[in-house]
């Protein structure tokens, strides 16, 4: 066994002294509490993020939000606000691409990287600030620009609820009681009455009635982020990456009786939440539905929702992808090979190479799984708008699909600015094994 953590000890000490705890509190405490996962870890270590794949994931975001600044009509300065930015690759690299596109859009481009915990990152452009905040108190107000945040909402505390002879029970964590001191004993998982009556609301409020003996989890946080995101902004948007789906989907009965919940540890998915807190991740797939729904209460429109794959290839990554790696990269063996620009990804990503040196083939094969179905791809890309006029903040999804009533730059024009140079991973990204290259 190995030697708790000071997480571990803590929790221990909370549950002695005052009994069960909710699993939100739970996670809240193996995550973010003293000696909790995300103080001990590095983002990076048991998973990897779209940001430490590939620096086109940045770039595409950047002209996403070149578009808004356009829809703005070009506020200077224009702030981007990143919510648990972790080590604020991301904002490093829209900063880096934001140079290349046009009409000084860098210049006017004010990022500000933040995260509950003070940063591993290091402010490497003059664009990009560092600040310790939490989320769902954001400490600024009148900001036109965007809120961006990817995996951030996974990561926040759930409570866990179970469906038992008609009623609607929370899950709590407590010691076995076998062991007399309860310093000793295994965590374990005891059913009581909800913490809060917000459970069952949340669940009327989706229309969702779990059936017999169903486990989900419960985020209520993502109120308190709706009302949050919205009072920083006086104009502008809100763009949320994050794994999950709509609640119909998510609290299906079949295909998810035991709810999302999931542990990693080591790039393995452990499934074992209550062993060895603060040394495992633990997240959940999130509720889009109540993601929207809070943001619509706390003012914000829903503009658009669609999977990461589909976000990406409108924004350009096949144009990224045909101007190649970077020299750099050695891309002696590159052939470039002509395709139709209006196919597809990701079936346009899975033909055939010529011989590509290592840094070429982890170039694509980090490319590919920004979109690959089944992983990054499914993803889902949530665009929220507050303080514009309706036509406006629609054309911000409308261009995505080509729409360009205003004679602006359509996205493809924008993402071949950015050259090949400005895109090489560096010994920073997570490098993957391919899946369909090679
Ligand atoms: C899964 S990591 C994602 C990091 C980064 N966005 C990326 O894509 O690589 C989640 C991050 O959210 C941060 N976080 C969690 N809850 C937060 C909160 N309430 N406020 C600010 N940051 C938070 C964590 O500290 C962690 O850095």
């Amino acid at each position: 066994m190995s030697v708790p953590t000071v997480a571990e000890r803590a929790i221990r000490r909370r549950i002695a002294r005052h009994g069960p705890i909710t699993f939100a509190e739970y996670m809240e405490r193996a995550l973010y509490g003293t000696g909790g996962y995300y103080s001990r870890n590095a983002v990076g270590t048991d998973y990897y993020t779209s940001p430490q794949v590939h620096p086109a994931f940045g770039a595409l975001l950047a002209v996403q939000l070149f578009h808004f600044w356009e829809l703005l009509n070009r506020p200077d300065p224009f702030f981007v606000i990143e919510p648990g930015a972790g080590d604020g690759l991301l904002g490093r690299d829209i900063s880096k691409a934001a140079h290349h596109l046009p009409a000084g859009f860098s210049d006017s481009l004010r990022y500000i990287a933040g995260d509950r915990r003070p940063g591993g990152w290091d402010a490497r452009s003059p664009a990009l600030a560092a600040v310790v905040s939490d989320a769902l108190r954001l400490p600024f107000r009148n900001v036109t620009g965007c809120i961006i945040s990817n995996e951030l909402l996974d990561a926040l505390p759930v409570h866990r609820v179970r469906m038992e002879h008609g009623s609607l029970r929370e899950l709590y964590v407590g010691i076995q009681s076998d062991v007399a001191d309860g310093y000793e004993g295994q965590f374990e998982e005891i059913t009581g009455d909800p913490s809060t009556t917000k459970l069952e609301r949340r669940l009327s409020d989706i229309n969702i009635t779990l059936t017999e003996g169903q486990t989900a989890e419960i985020c209520l946080a993502l109120d308190e982020w709706a009302v949050s995101v919205a009072s920083v902004l006086d104009a502008g948007f809100v763009t949320t990456i994050d794994y999950g789906r709509a609640a119909l989907g998510l609290y299906d009965p079949v295909q998810r009786p035991h709810g999302t919940l999931v542990t990693y540890s080591s790039h393995r998915q452990t499934d074992t939440p209550l062993v060895d807190p603060g040394r495992q991740d633990v997240t959940a797939q999130v509720d889009f539905t109540s993601v929207q729904r809070a943001g619509e209460q706390a003012g914000l429109t829903t503009l658009g929702n669609m999977p990461q794959g589909r976000f990406l290839s409108r924004l350009g990554l096949q144009t990224i992808r045909r101007n190649g790696p970077p020299p750099e990269a050695g891309g002696g063996g590159w052939i470039t090979i002509p395709i139709n620009p209006e196919s597809t990804l990701p079936d346009a990503l899975t033909e055939p190479f010529g011989p590509a040196q290592d840094e070429t083939r982890d170039w694509l094969t980090g490319l590919t799984h920004l979109v690959r179905p089944g992983g990054l791809g499914d993803f889902r890309v949530l665009v929220q708008a507050k303080g514009l006029p309706a036509d406006r903040a629609a054309s911000a999804i409308a261009w995505l699909d080509g729409g360009d009533a205003t004679g602006e730059h359509a996205p493809r024009e924008l993402a071949a600015m950015i050259p090949a140079e400005s895109l090489a991973l560096g010994p920073e990204r997570f490098r993957l094994a391919g899946p369909a290259l090679l």
